[in-house]
């Protein structure tokens, strides 16, 4: 698999008109992130800051009002179609066909990819086995556990071998063992594969777990932090968590958060 391209995204804002009030939303204002290849980057936030238009905009669903998303030398919007089968996405809800079962499901984007019938199978198959599905291929949504689907929508990702996962929210609405457990699972098979990973959660603790590091967003996406949590011993994490609530309730980044680890 090739290496992910670097993740540039400079001064980018976004304002939405809202139709019924006529109101203008600053959702996102003039954010400046670089995201390195093959890393795993947690964005944390609280409600309506903005998080899911970064996301949208990652994707290509939305286009900047002003600054730019480069991914290597493409932009997501601009160049929409190239990134097909590079980029791969898990939300909140599993976005399962509720009439196509499991492995139908899992090699849904390598047939609208046009890959050869044998390789989407064998590839579905592959990602349904890893995450503990082998017997429930053929089973449909309805069959299945919310934990299961998602596991399913984890597979239908991973299948393309993308260059880029994104997950938003992916894990918040399971039990919290069970969104423990799928997440782990997420994270080293991002890291197996090489794919860089922005997973978008409100939940500190899933941040933390997820080791590399953490984009803290302020109001329409303002960067109050940026932490490299593998700076941090284990031992300390209770002081991070502390200093991320303090940032996030005060809008400031909590002074623990400059000293160097
Ligand atoms: N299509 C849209 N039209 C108008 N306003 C929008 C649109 N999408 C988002 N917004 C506004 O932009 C702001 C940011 O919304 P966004 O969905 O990105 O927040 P979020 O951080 O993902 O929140 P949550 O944690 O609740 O999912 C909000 O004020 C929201 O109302
Ligand atoms: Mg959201």
């Amino acid at each position: 698999m090739s290496i992910p391209p670097t993740i540039e995204v400079r001064g980018l804002r976004k304002v939405f008109r809202q139709a019924t009030t006529g109101q203008s939303v600053v959702a996102i204002d003039r954010l400046d992130l670089t995201i390195q290849p093959k890393e795993v980057i947690a964005i944390v936030g609280q409600t309506g800051c903005g998080k899911s238009t970064f996301f949208d905009m990652m994707i290509g669903l939305e286009a900047p009002t002003e600054g730019s998303i480069h991914i290597g030398d493409k932009s997501p919007y601009s160049d929409f179609d190239y990134f097909r089968g590079k980029m791969a996405t898990v939300f909140q809800q599993d976005r399962l066909l509720p009439w196509r079962s499991a492995l139908d499901n899992a090699k849904l984007p390598l047939e609208l990819m046009g890959r050869p019938e044998d390789e989407q199978r064998e590839r579905a198959l592959m990602w349904l086995n890893k995450l503990g599905l082998g017997q429930f291929t053929n089973a449909y949504p309805h069959e299945l556990s919310g934990g299961m689907r998602q596991r399913v929508a984890i597979a239908r990702a991973f299948a393309v071998q993308p260059d880029i996962l994104l997950a938003d929210e992916a894990f918040g609405h399971l039990d919290e063992v069970t969104a423990a457990e799928l997440r782990d699972t997420f994270l080293q098979l991002a890291r197996e594969c090489g794919s860089t990973a922005i997973l978008i959660t409100h939940q500190l603790e899933e941040a933390i777990a997820v080791g590399d590091r953490i984009a803290v967003f302020g109001k329409s996406a303002k960067l109050l932090a940026d932490i490299h949590v593998n700076l941090w011993p284990k031992e300390r994490y209770g002081e991070l968590r502390e200093a991320i609530q303090a940032t996030l309730q005060s809008q400031k980044a909590d002074p623990r958060l400059m000293q160097p680890a």
